[in-house]
């Protein structure tokens, strides 16, 4: 053996080295397991700092605080991780409120509070002004082509249950607040919307079609 020639040495280290190489490069980088959510986890602080203002299972006592239960668990956690304020003092979805609350909490936790509020049940809403249910319906079902209006009901489905992971649920939720994102998606306040989807709706819909249909979206469930 101490007879092998150098070269041969310098080749079959060469070799092996090569090898490694490609083996470390062809096996799949190692994915950490993506944390889901626990809801368990995130009930001591959900049900106390939250429920302030969301109620302890989400289902908030007043209007301007959206009920949260029930809703999926990504949207939950995609709107959270947009009202956090980044390095420069911006975030996606502002709020002064909800940019503060978020501020605190890692993005585990907010897993977990998306997982604790998605498990509760929503108390449903109510519709207020049965005036304007049938232009609600109407709007909500059909849209109204002749403005290019879509219906609701493609994205957010015929009762108003949304799709995880994109198209949130929306009934039962307060008129007052479907009222104001509507408004807010309207003049560009809210901007956190994949492809501008909601702001593209919202410009074209009245005051009266938006109270009509948010207040019809409040009795769906
Ligand atoms: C002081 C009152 C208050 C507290 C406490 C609070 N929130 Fe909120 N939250 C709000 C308000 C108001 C909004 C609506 C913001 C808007 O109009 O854009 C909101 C909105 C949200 C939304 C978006 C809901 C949607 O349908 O888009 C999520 C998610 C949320 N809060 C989670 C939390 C979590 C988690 C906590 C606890 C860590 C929390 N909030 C604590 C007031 C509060
Ligand atoms: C092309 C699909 C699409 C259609 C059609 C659509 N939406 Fe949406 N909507 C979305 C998406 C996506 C979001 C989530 C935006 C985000 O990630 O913040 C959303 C969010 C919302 C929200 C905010 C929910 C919350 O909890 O804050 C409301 C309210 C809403 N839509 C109402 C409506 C109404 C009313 C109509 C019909 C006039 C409508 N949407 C039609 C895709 C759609």
């Amino acid at each position: 053996m101490s007879r092998t020639p150098r070269f041969l040495l310098v080749l079959l280290y060469s070799l092996a080295t090569l090898t490694l190489a490609f083996t470390v490069q062809a096996s799949e980088p190692a994915k950490p397991e993506v944390y889901k959510g626990d809801a368990a986890r995130g009930q001591p602080i959900a049900a106390t700092v939250c429920a302030a203002c969301h109620g302890p299972d989400g289902n908030s006592p007043l209007a301007a605080n959206p009920k949260l239960a029930g809703q999926h668990a990504a949207y939950l956690f995609k709107q959270m991780q947009n009202f956090k304020v980044n390095a420069e003092g911006k975030s996606e979805r502002i709020n002064a409120i909800m940019n503060g609350m978020i501020a605190a909490f890692t993005e585990e936790q907010m897993k977990d509070f998306a997982a604790y509020f998605a498990a509760q049940k929503q108390a449903g809403g109510e519709v207020k002004n049965r005036a304007t249910l049938e232009l609600g319906k109407k709007l909500y079902r059909a849209g109204d082509a002749s403005k290019g209006l879509p219906a609701c009901a493609g994205c957010h489905g015929p009762a108003g249950a949304g799709l995880p992971a994109q198209y949130p649920r929306i009934a039962g939720q307060f008129t007052e607040y479907t009222e104001a994102q509507l408004k807010a998606f309207r003049v560009g306040e809210r901007a956190n919307d994949p492809n501008r989807m909601m702001r593209m709706i919202a410009v074209k819909m009245t005051d009266a079609e938006i109270s009509a249909v948010a207040d019809y979206i409040a009795g769906l469930h």
